[in-house]
């Protein structure tokens, strides 16, 4: 049996492997013609994470060490859909994120920020039957980083989405509305179509939240289609 190709993306909804203005894809998008490998049966059907190797605390990013990390905490929620808004269920979502105060807990982020003993920035969970996922963390701070003069990233959240298959990973970057760095942001820049931009941009959701407690933001992932959710390469 021959599997189903995956299906070409909608024009203009994806960033382009090259975008000048992003530094780093000027030397590894690719200078030759792309050449199709037909990928075969087991590259699209496993393996699978399932929801027995979850951990009680990976989607409260908040409650994984002694004490409660410093930040505005904040529940990020959303539905994995396909084109036709039907749920994708079971799916594995990770998430990775800078502090409260711009800096990942990471060997190579030596920069001059400190760090949170409470908090290691990193997520996951498996949408329920609903597509839904849901996450406790705490608002990321901005950093600062090498692309131009002065660059900064608005504040973000690193997603990852993995259907059946290793090869079906989809990565991309959640950010919030009314972010003032975003305009200027080369990476959310380099997608094409303005209303494919705003729709790596969750929404403050009031009804979602707990007052007193902590706001929450929505943010829906589309995995293709005209709709879709711009994703890296
Ligand atoms: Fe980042």
């Amino acid at each position: 049996m021959d599997p189903i190709p995956y299906r070409r993306e909608t024009p203009g909804t994806q960033p382009p492997a090259l975008s000048p203005e992003y530094r780093s894809t000027v030397l590894r998008s690719p200078r030759k013609p792309l050449i199709v490998l037909p990928h075969t049966l087991s590259e699209v059907t496993g393996p699978i994470f399932g929801r027995d190797r979850l951990q009680p605390n990976d989607a409260d990013l908040t409650a994984q060490h002694k004490e409660r990390p410093i930040g505005d905490r904040m529940i990020v929620a959303g539905r994995v859909i396909d084109e036709n808004d039907r749920p994708v269920a079971g799916t594995l979502v990770e998430i990775w994120q800078a502090n409260s105060a711009g800096r990942y807990f990471h060997p190579r982020d030596s920069r001059d920020a400190p760090l949170d003993p409470n908090f290691t920035g990193g997520g996951r969970t498996i949408t329920d039957a609903q597509g839904n996922y849901r996450f406790i963390t705490i608002k990321p701070g901005y950093y600062p980083w090498e692309n131009h003069p002065n660059a900064w990233r608005p504040a973000h959240i690193h997603f990852s989405l993995f259907g059946p298959a290793f090869a079906t990973r989809l990565v991309t970057q959640m950010y919030f509305s009314g972010d003032p760095l975003i305009p200027l942001d080369p990476i959310l820049g380099g997608v094409p179509d303005p209303a494919a931009r705003l729709r790596l941009v969750s929404s403050l959701d009031l009804e979602s939240s707990r007052p007193e407690w902590a706001l929450a933001y929505r943010f829906d992932i589309v995995l293709r289609g005209h709709a879709a959710t711009p994703m890296e390469g």
